[in-house]
């Protein structure tokens, strides 16, 4: 059900996660990610998604720790680092990860990058089974992970992936890969959902937008929704944040669906995930 905020989908293992949550790349540690968190909160956002390579863990818990919200209410991701893949390592960078957040479980660990020259995402993500059956964290993913790299990791490990966070948006909708995780029971997240803000003038969105009097960033939000995918805008304004949440009070239609699906040009705005070797 689509009703508010606290909306969730469930994992493959049962855990519940929430539709829209707010994302925080690029936000700078201290001040500016603690109001930023602050304020997806007092919006009514339970769910927060930053990375070991964002540097603001810290500021995150922060904000968690200051909102008094109950931990069980939250639900919290982050991501283990290019550098840190393999087995001790990605230990350690979770341990590091969780005292920076001052949390003492976390609801979703995810393997940012494949990083296939490194060829060491499957034992990286035998770490993060450990991680899971010694319940540290409610759920495990991946991000930026393609039908061969899952395909591998299924042929590999125990369990099957619960998250792919990915590039998504209208211009790059990935419809291979997402028809590949719902066969799988692995729930496809948004990143770059509104693409960094290059889609807000497309004409198709703002004549879309008009009809419902909705902003074009509260379309695409809706639109991912309605696809089945779990999407994270990002936003260092409260007004915007606030308005990248008021989504659960109009509903496209069949026709809004298909004109907005037919803006996919496969085109992506990063790095093909087996071309991405940064560490
Ligand atoms: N796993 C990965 O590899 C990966 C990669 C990229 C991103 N991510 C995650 O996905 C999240 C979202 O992606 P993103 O940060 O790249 O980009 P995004 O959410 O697509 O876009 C953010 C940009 O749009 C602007 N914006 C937000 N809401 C708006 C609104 N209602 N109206 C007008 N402009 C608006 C923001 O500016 P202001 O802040 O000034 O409002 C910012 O410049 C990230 O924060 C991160 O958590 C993950």
């Amino acid at each position: 059900m689509l009703e508010n905020l606290q909306s969730t989908t469930t994992l493959h293992n049962g855990v519940k996660m929430p539709w829209v949550g707010l994302g925080v790349f690029k936000v700078t540690d201290g001040e500016e990610v603690v109001h930023s968190v602050k304020a997806a909160l007092e919006a009514g956002y339970r769910s927060i998604d930053t990375a070991a390579i964002y540097g603001n863990e810290e500021g995150v818990g922060r904000a968690i720790a200051e909102s008094n919200i109950p931990r069980e209410e939250l639900f919290i991701t982050t991501k283990v680092w290019n550098a840190n893949q393999g087995y001790e390592t990605t230990l350690a960078a979770f341990d590091e990860s969780m005292e920076k957040l001052g949390l003492d479980y976390l609801d979703l660990y995810l393997i940012h990058w494949p990083l296939p020259s490194h060829g060491k995402y499957v034992e990286t993500w035998k770490a993060l089974e450990k991680l899971y059956k010694d319940g540290r964290v409610r759920a495990i993913g991946v991000s930026n992970f393609k039908i061969h790299h899952l395909e591998d990791i299924m042929a590999n490990c125990e369990m099957i992936p619960m998250v792919n966070q990915v590039e998504y948006h209208p211009r790059f909708n990935q419809r291979e890969l997402h028809d590949f995780c719902k066969k799988h029971g692995i729930q496809l997240e948004a990143w770059s959902p509104l693409m960094q803000g290059g889609l807000l003038e497309d004409p198709t969105l703002v004549e879309i937008a008009k009809k419902y009097n909705k902003s074009t960033a509260q379309v695409i939000i809706r639109w991912d929704i309605q696809t089945g995918v779990v999407t994270i805008p990002k936003s260092v304004k409260p007004h915007r944040i606030a308005e990248n949440a008021d989504v659960f009070d109009f509903e496209l239609t069949p026709e809004d669906m298909d004109q907005i699906n037919a803006l996919n040009q496969d085109k992506r705005m990063f790095a093909d995930p087996d071309d991405m070797n940064r560490v």
